[in-house]
């Protein structure tokens, strides 16, 4: 036989591979490949180009509810329709998210071999740590530690609200602002007064982690590789180590301190402890940040939108004391400004990357059809749901601030990503919420913003950044603020209600 037909019979064997897939003993087959034009690294290609976008672009025009992307060296399973989600979900016990911890634990933040150990769940012969801690988060995110996380988080946000009115004819970031102001206020409510994270070195250190995580995951030589990332995450862990020393964590909010108890009560060491909670900042911080952004970006550039939203919360969720103090109350907000609520909503659904991840730890058929391997990874992109004209209507790729209004939604919709899928929801979600619209709400009924050049123009999306689900712009976003006639001179303050923190929102 001839080398080149040995090689184009090779070429045709591997082709045939990617494109059938490997049938199993029962005739289910692994779900269909999606090809693309460049062969063989054209998906690693458009993940460099497009970053975590390119996995909701790669199905673009298919109709497969569940699709295989093929990487040579593993396969990846891409859930394209919510009829997919469902399966997954019904399978939660074989598809799941818990090795993905495991996984961000070593490589996100280099938890040491014991402390992984610790970490990892007892069918694994581990401490089932993981599991625990995120347990312990709930009652602290869901139950009554909210509204004592709530209470600190807005007296922060007030601060930063307020050195706006200072800022007349002074041109900045508004990312970079809304990036600050959402980190101490969310970073003080959870970590209390010893926060390692307001030492203003420490919080660039933590955003050069935040944004430059994409190299480190690998573990290359990360010193080298992914230095920027790699100097601010250790000067991270060096200050949590600092604040535990310290005794930071008993003074500190529900949630930081079951997170210390489950941790220290099982075993781990000091400086795991730190590096655990390294990651809880990203969890804590990286997508409240950007989607504060976004709703910004969204209500203000669109000024029929954005006077809409300020008769609402004027009428329904801001009072005036005697003294003059003019009061946003986050509990009436919830109740009674539903345009509010579902515009966010809908920028969440518009703007969001999410693409919650699962590991495939068994062999399983969904759908009596679809073939996932034990040892895959398993991807739920947002942006395939989030767009499903049979879910949201054929205007599905708009935007339309009153769709998620109790009264336009037509049925209840399924598989909304942006704060995942359950059973591993967002648990921060609420908290985030009374952030990020007590944020907007106070910005819309006491500022004018105006972008610089007059245009509101979509920016460009930084890609470094992967444990964010929502995209923030590569470059400074650059306004200038105008105190508004309306509220000049007066004081402002927020209100939460105890018991009334959680919001109505869709989740998937
Ligand atoms: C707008 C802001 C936020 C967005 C869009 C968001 C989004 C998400 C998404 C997409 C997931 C993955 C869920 C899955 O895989 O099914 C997730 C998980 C999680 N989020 Fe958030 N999140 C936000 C804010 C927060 C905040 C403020 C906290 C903590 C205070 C938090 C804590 C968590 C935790 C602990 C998990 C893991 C849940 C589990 O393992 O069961 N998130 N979030």
């Amino acid at each position: 036989m001839e080398l080149k037909h040995l090689i184009i019979g090779l070429a045709i064997a591997f082709i045939s591979y990617i494109v059938v897939g490997q049938k199993s003993k029962t005739g289910v087959q692994e779900p269909p490949a999606l090809r693309t034009r460049i062969p063989i690294i054209g998906h690693i290609i458009g993940i460099a180009i497009h970053g975590l976008r390119y996995f909701g672009k790669a199905c673009d025009g298919s109709d497969e509810p569940i699709v295989t992307i093929d990487f040579l060296v593993s396969k990846v399973y891409l859930v394209n329709k919510s009829s997919a989600v469902a399966q997954v979900q019904r399978n939660a016990k074989v598809i799941t998210f818990d090795p993905f911890l495991d996984s961000a634990a070593e490589r996100m933040v280099n938890v040491s071999p014991k402390g992984l150990k610790l970490l990892t769940g007892k069918e694994n012969g581990g401490g089932d740590l993981n599991r625990k801690i995120v347990k312990a988060m709930h009652p602290a995110l869901l139950g009554p530690g909210l509204d004592i996380a709530n209470r600190n988080m807005v007296n922060n946000l007030v601060k930063s609200v307020d050195e706006l009115a200072f800022m007349h004819n002074k041109t900045f970031d508004l990312y970079a602002w809304a990036k600050h102001a959402i980190t101490i206020a969310s970073t003080d409510a959870v970590w209390g007064p010893q926060n390692p994270i307001k030492d203003p070195a420490n919080e660039a250190a933590f955003w050069d982690f935040d944004s430059h995580l994409r190299l480190l995951v690998f573990k290359i030589f990360p010193s080298l590789i992914a230095r920027k990332a790699y100097l601010g995450r250790e000067k991270i862990v060096a200050a949590f180590v600092k604040y535990y020393n310290e005794g930071g964590q008993h003074q500190a909010s529900e949630l930081a301190q079951a997170r210390w108890k489950v941790q220290h009560d099982g075993g781990a060491a000091t400086e795991d402890i730190a590096r655990m909670e390294t990651a809880t900042v990203l969890g804590v911080v990286s997508n409240t940040t950007p989607s504060s952004f976004w709703m910004l970006y969204d209500i203000y550039s669109r000024p029929s939108l954005l006077a809409t939203l300020r008769d609402e919360v004027r009428t329904n969720a801001l009072k005036k004391l005697p003294s003059g103090e003019m009061i946003i109350d986050l509990a009436a907000m919830r109740d009674h400004c539903p345009m509010l609520l579902a515009t966010f909503q809908e920028v969440l659904r518009i703007r969001s990357n999410s693409a919650p991840t699962r590991f495939v730890t068994d062999d399983v058929v969904l759908a009596d059809k679809y073939l996932l391997k034990k040892g895959r990874v398993l991807l739920m992109p947002g942006m395939n749901m989030n767009n499903e004209p049979s879910i949201w209507g054929d205007d599905a790729s708009t935007f339309d601030p009153t769709r998620f209004k109790k009264e336009t939604l037509k049925q209840r919709p399924t598989s909304f990503m942006s704060f995942g899928a359950s059973p591993s929801l967002c648990p921060g979600r609420h908290f985030a919420s009374g952030e990020i619209l007590g944020m907007a709400a106070m910005m819309m009924l006491r500022y004018d913003i105006v972008p610089e050049g007059g245009e509101w123009v979509l920016p460009k999306f930084w890609k470094g950044a992967v444990a964010a689900s929502m995209p923030f712009p590569a470059k400074p976003f650059s306004v200038t603020v105008e105190v508004r006639d309306e509220f000049a001179d007066t004081r402002w303050a927020y209100e939460s209600t105890d018991g009334k923190g959680k919001f109505p929102l869709i989740t998937g």
